[in-house]
C-alpha cells in the first residue's frame, strides 16, 4: 500500500475543519480585556469618543477596568460559552447530516456556518459588538459541533487500517496547531489589539473557504457509497482514487457482508444504540469524559492565571510554549499510535497526567518556601499536556469510529461528541469556582479522576489497532464464532478486557 495523493489531499482537507475548530477555542482568551472595553462602549458604559479608547491605546484599560462592571462580566461569559452550546446542540445532528448527502457534501453544507459566524465577528463594529460577537460565536460553535464528528468520520472511513490511528490523529493535530495559531496572533502586538480584534476573531471562519474549494476534489467515502447507498461501483472507483491500483475484491468483500448484516438491522437511532451497542457506548463515553475530566482546559483556559500564580514571569509565552509542547506531542502520537496502540497509549497518557497533577500540586502548595518550585509547576504543566497528547486527547476523537460498524456509526459519533462538548462546558464554567474552593489543591481533584479513569481504561477499553470494523465488532460480540483475531492470546486479552 502506498499513501496517494488523493488519500493525502482528502484529509488534509477535511482536517481544515478541525483547524477551524482549534482557532474557535483558543482564539477567545488573548483578548479579552481589549473586547470587554468595546463592549463597555457599546452598553454604553464608556463614554463614545473617550481618548482612553482611541485606536491602539491600551490606556483605557487602566483608567477603568471594563470587565469589573457586571453586565460586561455576563456579556463576556456569554461569549465564551455560547460557542459551547452550539457545539452541544449541533453534535446530535452529526448523523443525520453525515447520512444525508454523504461525508463530502456534508462538509461543504456546514461550511455556510463557518463563513457566517466568522462574518458576524469579523463584522461586529458595524453594529452592537456584543450581540454581533455572540451571535457569531454560537454559530461558529454550531458548526465546529458538526465539524467535529464529521471529519473523525470522514477520516475513519476513508483510512486503510494500517493507517487508521496515524490519520485519525492528524485531527487532534490541526486543532492543535489552531489552538497554537490563535495564540500567537492573538498576541498584543499582532492582532490581539484595539484596532484587530474584530478580524483576528473573524478568521476563524477562514479555513472554510479553502476547504470548500478542496472537497468537490475529495472521493466520498467508499463505505458510505457501499454500505448506505448500494452503489457498489461508485465505492469501487472512490477506493480506486483513494488507493491507487490494488485487488480490492477484500475490501468489498468487509463492505458487502457489512451491509448484509446491517440490512439485518432496523435503523439506529440514538436510543437503540443504548441496548444492543451497550458495551462500546461505554468504552466511547469513557474515552471522552477521561479526555475532558482529564482537567486539560482548566490548562488550556486559564494557563495564563495559573502560571501567574505559580510565579512564572511572562504568564502568556509559558501559555505560548504550551501551544507549542501540545503540537510537538500530538506529532509524536501520530507516529505512535498504530504501532502501540491505542490502549497502551491512553494508559500511559491517563497515568502520565496524573503523576503531573501531583507534581503540581506539590508544586504549588510549596512555592513560598521555595522559589524554585515554580518550575516544577511549570514542567508540570508542560508535561501534563504532554502526557495528554500522546493517547487522552487524540484518540477519543477517532476510536469512536472505530468502535462502531457503519449502520450505528453516526449516531454514535454523536452521542460521545455531545458528551465531549458537554463535559467541555461544565469544566469550563465551573473550573474558576472549583479553583476558588480547593485553591493551590485544585489539581488533587483531577489527579484523582485520572487514577479512577486510568484503572477503568485497563478494565474496559480493548485495543482496536490494525483490526477491521468487524474483528471490533466481534470483539464485543461475547461467544461470536468467527472471530479472525491476529492471535488466540490477543483475543483471550481483549474479551478479558471487556468482560471485566
Ligand atoms: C482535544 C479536546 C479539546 C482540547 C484539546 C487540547 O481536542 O477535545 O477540548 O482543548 O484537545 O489540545
Amino acid at each position: 500500500f502506498q499513501l496517494t495523493g488523493t488519500l493525502a489531499l482528502a484529509v488534509f482537507t477535511a482536517a481544515l475543519g478541525s483547524l477551524q475548530f482549534g482557532y474557535s477555542m483558543g482564539v477567545i482568551n488573548a483578548p479579552q480585556k481589549v473586547i470587554e472595553k468595546h463592549y463597555a462602549r457599546s452598553l454604553g458604559l464608556w463614554p463614545e469618543g473617550d481618548p482612553a479608547l482611541s485606536e491602539n491605546s491600551t490606556r483605557g484599560v487602566d483608567m477603568l477596568d471594563a470587565g469589573q462592571h457586571p453586565e460586561v462580566i455576563m456579556y463576556w461569559s456569554l461569549s465564551v460559552a455560547i460557542f459551547s452550546v452550539g457545539g452541544m446542540v449541533s453534535s446530535f445532528l452529526v448523523g443525520f447530516v453525515g447520512d444525508l448527502r454523504g461525508r463530502v457534501k456534508g462538509m461543504l453544507m456546514v461550511n455556510v456556518l463557518a463563513m457566517a459566524g466568522g462574518l458576524l465577528m469579523g463584522l461586529c463594529k458595524m453594529w452592537k459588538p456584543h450581540i454581533m460577537v455572540i451571535s457569531g460565536r454560537a454559530v461558529m460553535g454550531f458548526y465546529c459541533g458538526l465539524t467535529s464528528g464529521l471529519v473523525p468520520m470522514y477520516i475513519g472511513e476513508i483510512a486503510p487500517k494500517a493507517y487508521r490511528g496515524a490519520l485519525g490523529t492528524l485531527h487532534q493535530l490541526a486543532i492543535v496547531v489552531g489552538i497554537l495559531l490563535s495564540q500567537v496572533i492573538g498576541l498584543d502586538f499582532l492582532l490581539g489589539n484595539d484596532s484587530m480584534w474584530p478580524l483576528l476573531l473573524g478568521l476563524s471562519g477562514a479555513p472554510s473557504i479553502l476547504q470548500s474549494l478542496l472537497l468537490p476534489l475529495c472521493p466520498e467515502s467508499p463505505r458510505y457509497l457501499y454500505i448506505c447507498q448500494g452503489k457498489v461501483e461508485e465505492a469501487s472507483k472512490s477506493l480506486r482514487r483513494l488507493k491507487g491500483e490494488y485487488d480490492q475484491s477484500a475490501d468489498l468483500e468487509e463492505m458487502k457482508k457489512e451491509k448484509e448484516e446491517g440490512e439485518k438491522e432496523d435503523t439506529i437511532s440514538i436510543l437503540s444504540l443504548v441496548g444492543v451497542y451497550r458495551q462500546q457506548l461505554l468504552v466511547a463515553l469513557l474515552m471522552h469524559l477521561s479526555q475532558q475530566f482529564s482537567g486539560i482546559n482548566a490548562i488550556f483556559y486559564y494557563s495564563t492565571d495559573i502560571f501567574d500564580r505559580a510565579g512564572v514571569g511572562y504568564p502568556v509565552y509559558a501559555t505560548i510554549g504550551v501551544g507549542v509542547i501540545n503540537t510537538i506531542f500530538t506529532l509524536v502520537s501520530v507516529a505512535l499510535v498504530d504501532r502501540a496502540g491505542r490502549r497502551t497509549l491512553t494508559l500511559i497518557g491517563l497515568g502520565g497526567m496524573c503523576c503531573c497533577a501531583v507534581a503540581m500540586t506539590v508544586g504549588l502548595n510549596l512555592q513560598m518556601g521555595y522559589s524554585w518550585m515554580s518550575y516544577v509547576c511549570m514542567s508540570a504543566v508542560f508535561l501534563f499536556v504532554s502526557f495528554f497528547e500522546i493517547g487522552p486527547g487524540p484518540i477519543p476523537w477517532f476510536i469512536v469510529a472505530e468502535l462502531f460498524s457503519q449502520g450505528p456509526r453516526p449516531a454514535a459519533i454523536a452521542l460521545a461528541g455531545c458528551c465531549n462538548w458537554t463535559c467541555n462546558f461544565l469544566i469550563g464554567m465551573t473550573f474558576p469556582y472549583i479553583q476558588e474552593f480547593l485553591g493551590s489543591y485544585v489539581f488533587i481533584l483531577f489527579a484523582g479522576l485520572l487514577l479512577v479513569f486510568t484503572v477503568v481504561t485497563y478494565l474496559k477499553v480493548p485495543e482496536t489497532k490494525g483490526k477491521s470494523f468487524k474483528e471490533i465488532a466481534a470483539v464485543f460480540q461475547k461467544g461470536h464464532k468467527k472471530v479472525p483475531a491476529n492471535t488466540e492470546m490477543e483475543l483471550e486479552q481483549l474479551k478479558s478486557a471487556t468482560d471485566a
